[in-house]
């Protein structure tokens, strides 16, 4: 390869010498001008570059008329390699790892300039000095943090709502993982390297993934596109109530929130993993079971019963939620009569049973034992209900029967009448034949 290029160069250099100079003043040089000798020279080995200057021509860059010389510096009007790529002309190379924060930040740091483009954020390199990854290049020259271009890429930069984005929602946990994922890099570190592994077989990315929820978090939902964390958030462990608000009111309310502090315990994290999370279900609470409860509330203690009996309230509301889809599909069935002005209430039911499941982090067994009473007032209805139409049926049914022996016995009579006429009062006619043939 190293062959390859050289014998190209030699044939380049040849070529930028007898074409370059004619080149150069037939078209006027200029940063939107259509000749670019970087582009057209090395679109002749892209191959031995990876493709390079085919994805720098699809890239956001080329859209807003960005050349090669704005980020590597050189002469685009030249052919000559020792002119192009010359240092006297400002060209750079390939960038040293420590310089290419800046060399973005020229740019997308310039708020006169990113106005014109409606309005682009410029504190990414701002945020950038605040994270792990920043605080580690910049204060101690570690190079083999991320950098702009690891996430972004040099020349496929792309609008970060583009899927095709290295950075876009579905793409970002393999863009991290080609770090994160490195055995032998994270280990340096002490930082666990399955990360990414444990993260795609937990419930958010089956969410995100399976699912296609888009509200589902990958990793910089959580850690931060540049910055430490999130906006808004100042400790990683305040992240899941920006989506989860419910249940993070009703943690806040909780007996837990202020014991956990003081134990040092990370709020969600004490009862879920924030990596290869598993889906929650009432087992979570079921003494009997794999219960995570148990682990500080064992048979015994203080508070055993009282989880006992909100676990209670849970099964209890499921067993409504399952007899009431019941009810009305057996109803419907069975009677052939609409049990659509039940549906709402049956939703009713299946939401009580979503809030109890949310519920139980207040830990508050008078409010679970409330959200019960509710449920059971809308089963109580649906019941009701189902009975008065199956009263109804049965009505119904009632009077088919009569109506049936009713029209038997109007149809007997109508025989017996008939019978009655032909037999006792007309007897003769019962013998004669049709009337004789009344043609000529
Ligand atoms: C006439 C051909 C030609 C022109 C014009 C040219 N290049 Fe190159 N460039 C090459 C070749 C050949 C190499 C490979 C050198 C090597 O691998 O040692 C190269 C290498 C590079 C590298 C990698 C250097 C490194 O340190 O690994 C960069 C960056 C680069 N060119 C940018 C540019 C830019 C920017 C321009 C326009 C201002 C440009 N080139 C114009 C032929 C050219
Ligand atoms: C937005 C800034 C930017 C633009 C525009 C840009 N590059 Fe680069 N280029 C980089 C960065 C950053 C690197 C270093 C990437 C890395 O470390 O992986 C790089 C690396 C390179 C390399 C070395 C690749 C290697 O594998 O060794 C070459 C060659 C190159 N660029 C050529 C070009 C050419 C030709 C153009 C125009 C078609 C161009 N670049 C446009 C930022 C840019
Ligand atoms: C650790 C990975 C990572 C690094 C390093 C990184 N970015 Fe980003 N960048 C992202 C993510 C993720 C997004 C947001 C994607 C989204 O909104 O879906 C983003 C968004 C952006 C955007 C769009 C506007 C915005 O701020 O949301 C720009 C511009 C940008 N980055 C430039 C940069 C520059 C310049 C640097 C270097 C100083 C840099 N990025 C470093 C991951 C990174
Ligand atoms: C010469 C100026 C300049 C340089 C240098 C530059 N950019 Fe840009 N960048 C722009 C402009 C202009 C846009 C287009 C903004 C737009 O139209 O939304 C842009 C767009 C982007 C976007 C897309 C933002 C979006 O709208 O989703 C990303 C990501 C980005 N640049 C990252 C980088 C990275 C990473 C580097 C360094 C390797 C870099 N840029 C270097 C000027 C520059
Ligand atoms: C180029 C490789 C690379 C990429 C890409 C990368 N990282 Fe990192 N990251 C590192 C290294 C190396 C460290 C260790 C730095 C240290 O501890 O000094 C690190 C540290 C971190 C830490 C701090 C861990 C701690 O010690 O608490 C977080 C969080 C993190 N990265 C998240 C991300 C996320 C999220 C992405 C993708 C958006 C990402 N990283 C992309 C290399 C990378
Ligand atoms: C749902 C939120 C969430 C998502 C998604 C997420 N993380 Fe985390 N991450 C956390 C929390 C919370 C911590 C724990 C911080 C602590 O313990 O101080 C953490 C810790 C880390 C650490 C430090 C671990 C250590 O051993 O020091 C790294 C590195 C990391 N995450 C990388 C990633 C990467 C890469 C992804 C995407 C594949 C990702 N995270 C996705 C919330 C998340
Ligand atoms: C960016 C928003 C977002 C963040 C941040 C977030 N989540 Fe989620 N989470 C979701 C979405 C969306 C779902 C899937 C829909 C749902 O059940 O709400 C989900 C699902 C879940 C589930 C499974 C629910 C079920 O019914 O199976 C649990 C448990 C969960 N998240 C816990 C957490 C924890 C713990 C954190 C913090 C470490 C967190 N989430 C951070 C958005 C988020
Ligand atoms: C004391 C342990 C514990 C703590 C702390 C905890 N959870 Fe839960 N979480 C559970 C249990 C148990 C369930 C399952 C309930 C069920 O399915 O019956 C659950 C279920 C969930 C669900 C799924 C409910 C649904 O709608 O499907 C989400 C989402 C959730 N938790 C998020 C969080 C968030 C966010 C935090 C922090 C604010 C948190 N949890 C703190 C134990 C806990
Ligand atoms: C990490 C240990 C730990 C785990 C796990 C844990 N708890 Fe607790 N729990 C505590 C502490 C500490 C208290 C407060 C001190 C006390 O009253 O004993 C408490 C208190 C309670 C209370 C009493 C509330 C009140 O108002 O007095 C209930 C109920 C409760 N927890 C339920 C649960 C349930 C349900 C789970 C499982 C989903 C659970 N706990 C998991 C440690 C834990």
């Amino acid at each position: 390869m190293r062959i390859n290029i050289y014998v190209i160069l030699a044939l380049l250099a040849l070529l930028g010498l007898v074409y370059g100079p004619a080149v150069a003043q037939e078209e006027a040089p200029t940063a939107t001008g259509n000749f670019n000798s970087c582009i057209e020279c090395h679109k002749l080995m892209d191959a031995e570059f990876d493709g390079l200057v085919e994805k720098f021509l699809n890239s956001v860059h080329r859209e807003v008329d960005l050349s090669c010389t704005d980020c590597h510096g050189g002469d685009s009007s030249s052919m000559l390699i020792q002119v192009a790529m010359s240092p006297d002309a400002g060209f750079i190379g390939k960038p040293d790892r420590k310089d290419i924060v800046f060399i973005c930040d020229r740019c997308h740091g310039d708020q006169q300039l990113m106005k014109r483009y409606g309005n682009l954020r410029t504190d990414q390199l701002a945020l950038y000095k605040t994270s792990i990854h920043g605080q580690a290049l910049l204060e101690r020259g570690d190079t083999n943090v991320a950098v702009c271009s690891d996430c972004h890429t040099a020349h496929n930069i792309l609008r970060v709502n583009n899927p095709e984005a290295s950075v876009y929602k579905k793409n970002l946990p393999f863009t991290c993982g080609a770090c994160h994922g490195k055995q032998e890099l994270m280990e340096q570190y002490g930082i666990d390297w399955q990360i990414p592994e444990q993260y795609l077989h937990g419930e958010h990315a089956q969410r995100l993934f399976e699912g296609d929820d888009l509200g589902a978090p990958v990793c910089n939902n959580c850690h931060g596109n540049h910055g430490a964390t999130p906006p808004g958030i100042e400790h990683i462990e305040d992240v899941c109530g920006n989506c989860h608000l419910k249940t993070e009111k009703y943690y806040n309310n909780s007996a837990h929130a202020p014991a956990f502090e003081a134990l040092g315990l990370g709020k969600c994290l004490a009862c879920h993993n924030q990596h290869e999370l598993q889906k929650p279900t009432d087992n979570y609470l079921d003494a009997s079971a794999d219960a995570n409860c148990v682990g500080c509330h064992s048979e015994g203690t203080e508070h055993y019963e009282t989880i006992a009996a909100m676990m209670n309230t849970i099964s209890d509301i499921r067993g409504m939620e399952e007899q009431a889809s019941e009810l009305v599909d057996d109803t419907e069935r069975t009677t052939h009569l609409s049990m659509h002005e039940m549906i709402p209430r049956v939703e009713q039911v299946r939401t009580h049973l979503l809030t109890a499941r949310i519920l139980q982090h207040s830990t508050s067994l008078d409010d679970m034992l409330a959200n019960e009473e509710e449920a059971r007032e809308e089963f109580n209805q649906i019941s009701a209900f189902t009975l008065k139409l199956l009263e109804r049926s049965h009505f119904n049914k009632m009077m088919v029967v009569v109506l049936a022996v009713f029209l038997l016995a109007f149809g007997l009579l109508l025989v017996a009448y008939r019978k009655f006429v032909l037999d006792v009062l007309y007897p003769w006619q019962r013998f004669e034949g049709p009337p004789p043939d009344s043609q000529d």
